[in-house]
């Protein structure tokens, strides 16, 4: 399958999905009507809410756009004693921040289901995933609704697995993509070029390049190698449209090469962005998603008082390279 033309993109861009707020409608919306592919990270958000971004992502743009969720999982079990540690640490940086000792919400995550109905009403072009796999079945009510899927994978082996399961296409994530590890076996933190040319070797279907894709030269490469798409994230986190925070956005026009790390402190998986406090001194975070409910609070406030040392600054190793600018703008200077 030709992956432009089935979904009319003349610039053979993805805008990746990045919940937590970056990707608003007005993004989503630039970078389709720019003629890439728009997505929307709607993992944190309830049903409504996503019915609700899907309104005003079709208010901006009448072109093909992705909806992204988290594959779900069964919550893990988690103590007393480790629930009173993760507090713990958390306490210091809520105090600085005037905030009340931390504690765990009683909803910690989405319902999966009921998101995914939502997803199937909004109808958008695509829906993509990470974390995972999906039920066969939901693949199969995504074709029966014209809805192209697409899963993440950080290998060939987990590419495979997708295949096999039955999605439409897969984005393969290098190691040096901001962000959350997408994939949910072995992860090497492979070169992002590497793994596009091993995947290739081993799927049928089209293969999405995603990881530090920042120029493009970078992205004539990833192609070169064999992707049919580049998935860019951080190059788009200092677009005008996108909701990165002000604290997020100095911290990354000051980001020099190296200052990234993979980090599980702010959601208990890893994650890669750039070093502060919190990622120094949070080292026994509660496992996904408690720690990342337990970090709400603090995140929230850090970015609306301007903190950036409580924030999670998620980035790419690439993110010294990124720019300010219009969404169309970012996109032009990433079009081979
Ligand atoms: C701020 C941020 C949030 C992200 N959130 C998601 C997400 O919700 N779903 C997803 O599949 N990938 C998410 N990713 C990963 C991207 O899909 C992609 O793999 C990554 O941005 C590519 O690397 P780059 O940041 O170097 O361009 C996120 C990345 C960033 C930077």
């Amino acid at each position: 399958m030709n992956l432009m033309e089935r979904l009319g993109l003349t610039k053979p861009v993805v805008l990746a999905p990045m919940a937590g707020g970056f990707g608003t409608p007005e993004l989503v919306g630039a970078v389709s009507n720019a003629g890439s592919l728009g997505s929307s990270g709607a993992a944190y958000l309830t049903p409504e809410q996503i019915r609700e971004v899907g309104r005003a992502i079709r208010e901006r743009t009448d072109r093909a756009f992705n909806l992204n969720l988290f594959a779900p999982h069964a919550l893990p079990d988690i103590s007393e004693e480790q629930t009173v540690i993760a507090i713990d640490e958390l306490a210091p940086m809520h105090a600085a921040l005037d905030l009340p000792t931390p504690s765990l919400p009683e909803k910690v995550q989405e319902d999966f289901q009921a998101q995914f109905e939502a997803v199937l009403d909004v109808r958008p072009a695509v829906f993509s995933f990470a974390f995972g796999r999906v039920d066969t079945a939901l693949l199969e009510n995504l074709r029966q609704c014209g809805i192209l899927s697409i899963g993440t994978a950080t290998s060939p082996v987990e590419a495979r697995r997708l295949e096999a399961d039955g999605v439409d296409a897969v984005v393969v994530q290098g190691g040096a993509a901001g962000g959350h590890r997408g994939g949910w076996m072995q992860d090497d933190l492979a070169d992002t070029l590497h793994l596009v040319r091993e995947t290739v070797q081993v799927v049928r279907i089209p293969v999405v390049a995603a990881g530090g894709l920042m120029t493009r030269q970078h992205v004539r490469a990833a192609l070169d190698a064999g992707a049919s798409l580049a998935q860019c994230g951080t190059a788009f986190l200092r677009a005008h449209e996108a909701g990165t925070s002000a604290a997020h956005r100095q911290a990354l026009a000051q980001a020099d090469a190296g200052d990234t790390t993979l980090t599980t402190s702010f959601s208990g998986r890893p994650a890669r962005g750039l070093r502060n406090l919190v990622t120094e001194q949070v080292q026994q975070p509660l496992p996904y998603p408690y720690q990342n409910a337990l970090t709400r609070q603090m995140r929230n406030a850090a970015a609306q008082q301007g903190r950036p040392e409580f924030l999670n600054l998620w980035a790419g190793v690439g993110a010294w390279e990124g720019r300010e600018g219009s969404a169309a703008d970012i996109l032009a200077s990433l079009c081979p």
